[in-house]
């Protein structure tokens, strides 16, 4: 047993239990009716691992600590603050970044001082298993970091959605993730500066090379592809430091974010590979092409809206990134509730992608306090369409395209869609004709014959539709 540090019985004990509380977090997260309980497990868990992590502060002095605390909550708090629901993925790649770089740091700190950390032997020598630890935390973390920094200005607009081909990629990006990973097994034989700065940085330009021929569309699941790395680098980095908490919370955060990366390419029809290969979404990203305004259309007005929604046996409403924009949801609830006195069934279909980050619709229905038993996902309500009167589409556009089904060159080619246009009646809300959605393509939706747009503010659309129905 090379290792020295000894563990204290009671912080093992109060870090497995911090686990337990991250694990039943999880668990209660993966409903909308059991997320607050969820919630308050993890905030229960992260309170105890902190506390512990505060009471045995080995390795820094606790006013060190406490500044370093002060900081980050300062930041996290104005963020949060200031942090519109829309802007969610990019703030989520923001933090991922942090989380990247914090495994980044604690490996430099680790090598550069590994009697500290209670890594090295009486000759200075770092243990063999160490090394590996250590090698695999600084690689993962830095790819985290450069790969969370494309990602965020990607999705923040300060860089084009566009993927961005270099020849070659693919022997580029194998020759340096080999070169990685041949350098951190020759670590393990010899310890020298230069190795262990070559594999930082050859991950850190590792990590901006996977990121940049990565298309808008798919940036949800490279997102959520990122999250996982985070995980397993402050997993690895956990066993440096000989913290349970951290490996424990490392793996779950690691095999939760890989569950809903292929959950979400799943949701798209894409395979995770080729997510990661790149380079599709070539004409992607917000607003790229423009939708074609010269076909025939009809448009409606609140009162037709109304008038057909009231005559309906059930309408499915299909909520999208546009009413998160507008924030529609409350006055959605209410315009769903006048049409219950009208005797009317209503549904609301979410599709797995709708919005701009899992479960973003889901989050916006609870907060307009929707009842769970009215929210269907795209599998248990697709069929349905067909016998439905009245699809309410409002903000959502890509999730709708039947193009997905049967245009092979479409960017959504394959993505499994809501069948709104099954319905007897359509009734489309957005701002225009020319708004494409984030893939950037038209929707042959909007010129159906069963359709009728409502070009408006979604909000201001349903606040004239529930005006309408008395
Ligand atoms: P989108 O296809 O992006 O369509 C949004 C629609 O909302 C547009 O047609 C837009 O048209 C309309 N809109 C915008 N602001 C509005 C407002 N204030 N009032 C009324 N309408 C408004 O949305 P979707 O159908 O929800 O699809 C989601 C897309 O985002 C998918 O392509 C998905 O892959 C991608 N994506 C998803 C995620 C996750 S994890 N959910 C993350 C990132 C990206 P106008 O401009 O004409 O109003």
């Amino acid at each position: 047993m090379e290792h020295t540090v000894p563990v204290n019985p009671w912080v093992a004990l109060a870090y497995l239990i911090s686990g337990a509380c991250f694990i039943l977090a999880l668990r209660g997260l993966s409903s909308p009716a059991s997320s607050q309980r969820g919630n308050r497990f993890g905030m229960i868990g992260m309170a105890l691992a902190v506390g512990t992590t505060l009471f045995v502060h080995e390795i820094a002095s606790l006013p060190e600590i406490l500044v370093a605390m002060a900081i980050g909550a300062a930041i996290g708090i104005v963020t949060a603050r200031k942090i519109a629901m829309t802007d969610m993925p990019q703030l989520v790649a923001a933090f991922h970044s942090l989380v990247g770089m914090a495994a980044v740091l604690v490996a430099c700190a680790a090598y550069l001082n590994p009697e500290a950390f209670g890594i090295a032997g009486p000759d200075g020598a770092i243990f063999t298993v160490s090394r590996i630890e250590m090698g695999l935390g600084v690689a993962i973390g830095a790819i985290t970091f450069s790969g969370s920094v494309i990602a965020f200005l990607k999705l923040n607009g300060n860089m084009g959605g566009k993927p961005i081909m270099l020849p070659g990629r693919h022997v580029i990006n194998l020759g340096v993730l080999a070169g990685i990973l041949g350098l951190i097994a020759y670590f393990t034989q010899d310890q020298s500066p230069w190795i262990f700065w070559t594999v930082t940085g050859l991950s850190f330009a590792i990590g901006f090379l996977l990121i940049i021929p990565i298309g808008g569309a798919d940036m949800p699941v490279v997102v959520s592809m990122l999250n996982s790395y985070s995980g397993w680098a402050a997993a690895a980095m956990g066993f440096t430091l000989h913290n349970t908490a951290m490996i424990i919370t490392g793996a779950l955060v690691g095999s939760s974010g890989a569950i809903l990366s292929y959950i979400m390419c799943r949701a798209m029809n894409r395979s995770f590979i080729s997510v990661i290969a790149g380079g599709f979404g070539g004409d992607s990203g917000a607003g790229a092409a423009a939708a074609a305004t010269d076909r025939p259309w009809k448009r409606g007005s609140a009162e037709d809206a109304a008038f057909l929604m009231q005559q309906a046996e059930q309408v499915i409403i299909v909520p999208g990134y546009g009413m998160a924009v507008a924030q529609a949801q409350h006055v959605l609830r209410e315009m769903a509730d006048k049409l219950k006195e009208h005797g009317v069934r209503v549904k609301y279909a979410i599709h797995p992608v709708a919005g701009r980050m899992p479960g973003h619709m889901n989050v916006l229905l609870a907060e307009a306090n929707v009842p769970y038993d009215e929210v269907f996902e795209l599998e248990d309500i697709n069929s349905e369409f067909a016998q439905t009167d009245v699809a309410f589409v409002i903000g959502a556009n890509d999730v709708t395209n039947p193009a997905a089904k049967t245009d092979k060159t479409s960017p959504i080619y394959g993505m499994p869609v809501l069948d709104v246009e099954k319905a007897k009646t359509v009734l489309f809300v957005k701002r225009s004709m020319g708004g494409v959605g984030y893939a950037g393509v038209d929707n042959d939706v909007f010129y159906m014959d069963n359709t009728m747009m409502l070009l408006a503010d979604a909000k201001k659309m349903v606040e004239e539709i529930v005006k309408s129905l008395g």
